[in-house]
């Protein structure tokens, strides 16, 4: 089966054919239907993030299970999914606690690159290939743990499905499960791609009075009105703190998030948030870098700094609520899609996210 493959960082995918073990106890192989393509992948290739290659990347995506191996309990071949790449263990203190997205067996998985046993499904040549999140979407058919398939309803489009694997639990949980944003605050993010679109309608769907979406390609700015945004701001000609807080009386807003990854936009977010508000940070930036926020705004100004992995999601109760928030008409879906690729023109869509062209560009298998 084919599958692209990230051999050396900084350089292209390689489409190739790969071989896939069948799925082992309690694993699931699942016919991939669509897979988004997120700025997480791309910081894979950049080497922000640094794992094992040769890897297939991708971590959005939905598909049919295909096969089930031994003891698999919550899905059955034909059922849909939604592949999730924090699969709790269920058992460690974290997901004791309610909080399977800070999940301690989840977090090694995502830095080993392979299935929690430390061995991969994916092989060429006879060589191991690694699998992004234990998942690693870019692939024909993949194998992952029982816990990262979610079973969802049958009547979404896979590739609308797709996007709830990521960018959607991540922007609109960042917003509704992080913040708990209020009906009638005022909400900033910096970054309109894939996530800071759902943080948007994520902010619309709680009620935010004011939405301000910041970014540097107008049009995408103009497209985030459709998702509620009620002020733009273009971060490349406009200062953006002190746009903010021309928009809000020279306050800042309730709650502010951003959605790229950058020390420097991460800062700006703190900035822009008013006394006793909430700055959240939801894009991820590499593991060596640092933040850099006024020591003495800590006590004086009174704000809270916080961080939101995967929208602090639960995937098993949370993807087909929001599946059944689309089906309902309350989240959008379609108009994040901005591009459908071929896996062979994947790098077409890794070329226009650098470029920042698409919201979402997905690959249709
Ligand atoms: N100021 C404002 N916006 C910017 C700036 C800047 N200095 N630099 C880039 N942007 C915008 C881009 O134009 C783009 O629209 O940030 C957006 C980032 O969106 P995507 O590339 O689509 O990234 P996305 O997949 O949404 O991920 C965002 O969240 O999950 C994490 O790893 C992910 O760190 C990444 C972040
Ligand atoms: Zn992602
Ligand atoms: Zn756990």
């Amino acid at each position: 089966m084919k599958a692209a493959v990230l051999h050396h960082y900084g350089e292209q995918l390689r489409i190739e054919h790969v071989e896939l073990e069948p799925p082992r106890k309690g694993e699931v192989r699942v016919k991939m239907k669509a897979a988004g393509i997120c700025h997480s992948d791309l910081h894979v290739v950049n080497a922000h993030l640094p794992l094992p290659v040769p890897i297939v990347l991708g971590h959005e995506g939905a598909g049919v299970v295909d096969a089930v191996g031994e003891g698999v309990m919550s899905v059955k071949a034909g059922d849909h999914v939604v592949l999730n790449w924090v699969p709790s263990c269920g058992t460690c203190y974290y997901c004791q606690i309610g909080r399977p997205d800070m999940c301690d067996e989840a977090a090694k998985l995502t830095a080993m690159g392979t299935m929690p046993d430390g061995t991969t499904r994916f092989s060429l040549g006879g060589k191991p290939v690694y699998q992004f999140l234990s998942i690693g979407t870019f692939s024909e058919y993949t194998v992952v743990p029982e816990r990262a398939a979610i079973p969802i309803r049958a009547d979404v489009p896979f590739e609308l499905a797709a996007l709830v694997g990521c960018s959607v639990m991540t922007g609109v949980g960042a917003v509704i499960k992080t913040a708990k944003v209020e009906p009638g605050s005022t909400v900033a993010v910096i970054g309109a791609g894939g996530v800071g679109f759902n943080v948007i309608q994520g902010a619309a769907l709680s009620g935010a009075k004011q939405i301000i979406a910041i970014d540097i390609v107008p049009e995408k700015l103009a497209m985030t009105k459709k998702f509620g945004a009620t002020h733009t701001i273009n971060a490349g000609e406009e200062d953006v703190v002190s746009a903010v807080l021309d928009l809000t009386d020279g306050h800042g807003v309730d709650y502010a998030f951003e959605a790229i990854g950058r020390p420097e936009t991460m800062a700006e977010a703190y900035n822009i948030t008013r006394k006793t508000g909430t700055t959240v940070i939801v894009g991820i930036a590499a593991p060596n870098e640092n933040v850099a926020v006024n020591a003495f705004s800590l006590p004086s100004q009174s704000k809270t700094l916080t961080g939101s992995w995967l929208g602090q999601g639960n995937p098993p109760v949370d993807y087909p609520k929001l599946l059944d928030l689309y089906a309902a008409g309350k989240l959008q879906l379609e108009p994040l899609v901005s591009q459908i690729y071929s896996l062979d023109q994947i790098n077409e869509g890794f070329e226009a996210l650098k470029a920042g062209k698409n919201i979402r560009g997905v690959i249709r298998f």
